[in-house]
């Protein structure tokens, strides 16, 4: 497998509780690099849109009052086989479900404020990097 990028976002309910630096770490100690991050406060817009693909489920309204409810890190994470590797870091989407040791059960309040996001598909990590960065900000 070849050196693939991903797309990752620390969520409020972990930028709130200063946990950045915790969650980066977890990503470094297991082999992705971080090739671009920044702190931004998301736009309704944006986190409607970024999130379009769950519009008609009934946590879309909530889940995008959330994202935009305080700062997020988003990050380009980069290294062999990122999207699969960084879906193994973070864990399962409900904190209840996820394997010991992974971001998600270590620091997620719930199934919603689960401190972290990542692209579940390579096509669908283009699509998210491409979303948040220009190339010049991506720095491998
Ligand atoms: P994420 O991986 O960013 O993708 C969609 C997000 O929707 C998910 O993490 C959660 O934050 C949120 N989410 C998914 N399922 C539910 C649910 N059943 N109730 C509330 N929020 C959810």
């Amino acid at each position: 497998m070849a050196v693939q990028r991903t797309f990752s976002i620390i969520k409020p309910d972990a930028t709130a509780r200063n946990l950045t630096g915790k969650i980066t770490s977890k990503f470094e100690e297991q082999g992705l690099r971080i090739v671009a991050s920044k702190r931004i406060r998301m736009s309704r817009l944006q986190a409607r849109e970024f999130y379009g693909v769950h519009k008609e489920r009934p946590f879309y309204d909530e889940l995008v009052e959330y994202m935009v409810s305080g700062p997020v890190v988003v990050q380009v994470l980069e290294g062999e086989n990122a999207v699969a590797r960084n879906r193994e870091i973070m864990g399962a989407t409900d904190p209840s479900k996820a394997a010991a040791g992974t971001i998600r059960k270590e620091f997620a309040e719930n199934i919603e404020r689960n401190s972290v996001h990542g692209s579940d598909s390579p096509e669908n990590a283009a699509n998210e990097i491409r979303f948040f960065f220009s190339d010049t900000e991506i720095v491998g």
